[in-house]
């Protein structure tokens, strides 16, 4: 999983003006390790300038469409995304992480179930794959997308989202919420916070038929959907997230309030693909994660901003604390995940196992 492949560019297309969308080749070789599931995203490498960039990038095509393919957006000032847009090329090979993340639910084929999807901007990517691949496998399913651009000029895979609309008239339900462009029915109108979201549910989207809820885009709109839906009774548990962080934290991070005033050394053993790995490293130094870095351990990680969850393991031993979290849910953190990119050491020991998925 940790492990990069490199795979050939078979063709780049720009979607909008800041858009570009990403096809890749997948050499038979490589077929099982690219195997994904609607949701999920893939981590890139390259070296600008010298430097490592790490970012990550959901996946826009559904399993069945037998298509790895992934749309950059390109964000002000941003190293990775720039590049990406200068200098991404047909032919080109760069270096990918095997698909991960969680942000789906199981398929139920026999079920009939309501699914509701909010996505803002570049959101709409892992959202794209999570509606085609609905609409096919559950076929008695309904699909709502409520998704927030500036303008229409600005939507992703608008015609994309035209066609899958024709195609699952009765199934498919389309709702554009423009901030700078007027509409024909004032809802549509401005952008996706709590007030629109409240709206939303009184007048065009019964809340008590949504069985499972998508969210991704910015935190603001993630947190004034999410309070919305909770607010009508629709439980955690059936509210799944995904966040896009474009600031993150740069630079070291500092030690957490439990780990700081503790100097002690801490011990850590590391299983990964059935070996057991050691290293030691003062513990109210760093990140379990770039303690790691540092002494020559090929862990995986790509945000270092506890969004991504590329880094996701199992502390069978010890204790950590955690800094910012946005990439684990309840159950997980209950059954022992954490992200050692934001995990102080607050025992002398710890047990990281890498191979544990659930
Ligand atoms: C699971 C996941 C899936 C994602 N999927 C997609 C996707 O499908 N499509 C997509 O387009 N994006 C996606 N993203 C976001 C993507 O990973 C990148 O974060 C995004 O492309 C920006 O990267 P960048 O290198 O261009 O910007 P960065 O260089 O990381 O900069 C991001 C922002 O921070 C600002 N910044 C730069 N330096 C500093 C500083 N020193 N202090 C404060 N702010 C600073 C920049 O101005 C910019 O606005 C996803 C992210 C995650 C976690
Ligand atoms: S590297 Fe992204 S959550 Fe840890």
């Amino acid at each position: 999983m940790s492990q990069f492949h490199p795979l050939r560019i078979a063709s780049c297309r720009n979607e909008t003006r800041d858009a570009v969308v990403v096809t890749f080749d997948v050499p038979d070789t490589l077929r099982d390790a690219f195997r994904f599931v609607q949701g999920q995203h893939l981590t890139l490498r390259v070296v600008v300038n010298g430097e490592e960039l790490r970012r990550s990038y959901s996946i826009c095509s559904a399993p069945f469409e037998n298509t790895l393919r992934i749309a950059i957006k390109r964000v002000a000032d941003g190293l990775f995304s720039s590049w990406a847009h200068e200098n991404l090329k047909p032919g080109q090979v760069i270096d990918c992480m095997e698909p991960a993340g969680r942000f789906h639910v199981p398929l139920e084929p026999a079920a009939a179930r309501h699914h509701l999807a909010f996505a803002a901007g570049s959101g709409i990517t892992p959202v794209l794959s999570i509606i085609k691949t609905t609409l096919a496998a559950e076929p008695r399913s309904h699909m709502t997308l409520v998704y927030g651009n500036r303008a229409s000029t600005s939507v992703l895979f608008r015609e994309e989202l035209a066609d899958i609309k024709d195609r699952y008239t009765a199934r498919f339900n389309l709702i554009h919420i423009l901030s700078r462009e007027h509409q024909d029915i004032e809802l549509f109108t401005g952008r996706i916070d709590g007030d629109k979201c409240d709206q939303l549910f009184k007048h065009w989207i019964d809340p008590s038929t949504i069985d499972v809820a998508y969210i991704c885009g910015p935190r603001s709109m993630m947190e004034a959907v999410s309070g919305s839906l909770r607010s009508r009774r629709i439980d955690k548990s059936r509210i799944k997230m995904e966040l896009f962080s474009d600031a993150l934290p740069r630079g070291p991070r500092s030690p957490r309030s439990g780990a700081e005033c503790r100097a002690q050394e801490c011990k850590v053993t590391v299983v990964q693909d059935g070996r057991r790995r050691e290293f030691s490293f003062a513990r109210n130094q760093q990140t379990v994660l770039d303690s790691a870095l540092e002494q020559g351990f090929e862990l995986p990680y790509s945000c270092k901003g506890g969004v991504c969850s590329t880094c996701r393991c199992k502390l069978t031993r010890g204790q950590v604390e955690m800094g910012a979290q946005y990439a684990l849910e309840d159950y997980e953190i209950a059954r022992g995940f954490i992200l050692p990119c934001q995990s102080y050491a607050l025992t002398n020991e710890l047990v990281l196992d890498y191979d544990q998925d659930s």
